[in-house]
């Protein structure tokens, strides 16, 4: 039966990324006879541009029908003056409503040959390997009521913190079962001193561990694990967190891999069909000159073949190709400013090593 896949490649340097990735996907769909079929579409700026909305209804559905989605990255400069509802930020997050993609992967791992690379110490970091988990359907970032109103002559913004227990708990049973996957060690992060709502979330994952004995439960405050993430990092296995903490704390894991530009993510929902991205953003700056590190997108195509399209042994030898690569000393601009190759080049280096 033929899979569909969706691809976003958005803006920035979304769209080189993506090319590169797809050129390896490629490669892998002729070398495994995988029954998939591709489609292209706009998102974010691009989508703004051509169709006056960062994502237009048809593209949703779409999505919504695809089994997977992959995406390359939305926003720049180009668009932040817009008002909130325009940026193109919101396809994005629409994408994530639509499809109830509640359960964000975002792991971070250090391949050895990548230690030097990290601004913390190489020992502190080598052979690192946690995941975050981040709720992605709720929280402060969907919470209602939000808006700016006038009050007594001046303006108030505000934001609504909200998660119910059904939300909280299904995104924490995907991090226990996750957990029991790996090295059985769950932390959830929380603030819980000072809000009700994260009061909530701790007793409601404590209650929960019941039903998981193997899995080793800690709960830490959210300024604590920023703390603890730069102090020791290899603490951690599985983290699980909210909506906000959770796009704040994987930037920061992120960055102790030493380059942002090589970290995947998966987004799913309940029927395991998921979107697909490089926890990098466009970055406005470099884009068109060939100095995007395509790696992220493409370890992004891995967990898609992986989770969504349960094509487990394509999604290893990818994997293995992008390792083999950067053994052989290969480097995008992100990780060696004196002597790196392109994108392009970085992608034909990783099919090479696909063979
Ligand atoms: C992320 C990004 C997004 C988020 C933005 C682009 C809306 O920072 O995926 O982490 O805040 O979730
Ligand atoms: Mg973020």
């Amino acid at each position: 039966m033929t899979k569909r896949i969706l691809c976003l490649a958005g803006d920035g340097i979304g769209p080189e990324v993506m090319s590169a990735a797809l050129q390896v996907l490629q490669r892998v769909i002729e070398q495994y006879q995988l029954p998939l079929e591709l489609e292209h579409e706009l998102v974010g700026g691009a989508s703004i541009d051509a169709q006056g909305t960062p994502i237009t209804d048809s593209v949703l559905k779409k999505a919504a029908s695809a089994d997977a989605v992959l995406l390359g990255a939305v926003g720049g400069p180009k668009w932040d003056q817009l008002p909130m509802e325009q940026r193109p930020e919101k396809g994005l997050l629409a994408l994530r409503k639509h499809l109830d993609l509640f359960a964000n992967l975002r792991p971070a791992t250090v391949h050895p040959a990548l230690a030097e690379a990290s601004s913390l110490k190489s020992e502190l970091v080598a052979g690192l390997d946690l995941l975050i988990i981040r709720e992605l359907t709720g929280g402060i970032y969907f919470g209602q009521p939000r808006g700016v109103r006038e009050e007594n002559g001046e303006r108030i913004g505000y934001n609504t913190y909200v998660y119910s227990e059904t939300e909280i708990k299904r995104i924490a049973k995907v991090a226990f079962e996750t957990a029991q996957k790996r090295n059985k060690k769950l932390c959830s992060v929380d603030k819980a001193n000072v809000l009700e709502v994260t009061r909530l979330w701790r007793e409601v994952v404590q209650n929960m561990s019941a039903e998981y004995p193997d899995v080793e439960l800690t709960h830490m405050y959210v300024d604590n694990a920023a703390m603890q993430l730069v102090r020791y990092p290899k603490q951690f296995d599985v983290v699980l967190t909210g909506n906000m903490f959770g796009d704040i704390l994987s930037d920061q894991a992120a960055m102790l891999t030493g380059s942002i530009g090589m970290l995947p993510s998966a987004s799913l929902n309940a029927q395991n069909q998921g979107m697909y991205e490089p926890c990098h953003g466009s970055a406005p700056d470099i884009a068109g000159q060939g100095k995007a590190n395509p790696l992220a997108m493409i370890l992004s195509v891995a967990m898609m073949l992986k989770y969504s399209l349960s094509e487990a042994k394509a999604a290893a030898t990818i994997e293995e190709a992008v390792y083999k690569t950067i053994d052989g000393g290969l480097r995008t601009a992100d990780l060696n400013q004196d002597e790196w190759i392109s994108t392009e080049e970085m992608a034909k280096a990783v099919i090479n090593q696909l063979i």
